[in-house]
């Protein structure tokens, strides 16, 4: 059985509410930035779907959406290990086109860097960054982030997009692991 998540729950870091304010607020943001320009988000799957649903119903101006998947993880371990490998790729072509990466977390800066580098590559007519949440004292490599929702602490956290072993995505709201409390389930 994969355990509630009440068992290990530490605290909540980020409730509801206040996710929904600061992801409106980047919204409008984004929404004077962009103003008469052709935007493309490009949403990193899967830990960005959450914000990505609520950060483009905040954007006012007409855009299109694309996805791409990173993996980071080594399987189990709670760390990035330091080497992104990119898993699924856009089906546009972002060429002259103004594109908004939108990313979930950023820790060691390892994904984002990856994915930054292979999109520059594409020659896009711009090419920034929107990341929910900042792990800033884990950083690794410097990343230029444009719009970014909260800096948070080095912990491990989950919800709203963000798994432990694939599950609890589904939750609304940002929340620590109290490791000591998580069994996995192999
Ligand atoms: P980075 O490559 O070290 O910057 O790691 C970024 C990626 O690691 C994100 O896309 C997340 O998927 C994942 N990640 C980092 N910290 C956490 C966390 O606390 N909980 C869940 N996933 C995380
Ligand atoms: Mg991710």
């Amino acid at each position: 059985m994969i355990q509630d998540y009440h068992d290990f729950l530490e605290e909540i870091l980020i409730p509801e509410d206040q996710l929904q304010k600061r992801i409106a607020e980047l919204g409008s943001e984004i929404t004077r930035d962009y103003q008469d320009m052709d935007l493309l988000l490009v949403c990193i799957l899967r830990g960005a779907i959450m914000f990505l649903v609520d950060l483009s119903r905040h954007i006012h101006i007409p855009h299109t959406v694309d996805f791409m998947a990173v993996s980071s993880y080594g399987i189990g371990s709670r760390r990035s290990e330091g080497r992104a490998r990119i898993t699924l790729d856009l089906n546009v072509d972002i060429r002259d086109r103004n594109v908004l990466i939108v990313e979930d977390i950023i820790d060691s800066g390892h994904t984002l860097q990856a994915v930054l580098e292979l999109l520059k590559t594409r020659q896009p007519k711009s090419l920034t960054v929107c990341v929910l949440l900042d792990k800033a004292e884990r950083r690794e490599v410097s990343i230029p982030i444009r719009y970014t929702g909260f800096v948070i602490p080095d912990k491990f956290i989950f919800g709203y997009g963000l798994d432990i072993d694939e599950y609890y995505r589904n939750l609304p709201f940002i929340a620590t692991l109290d490791q000591s409390q998580y069994k996995p389930s192999q």
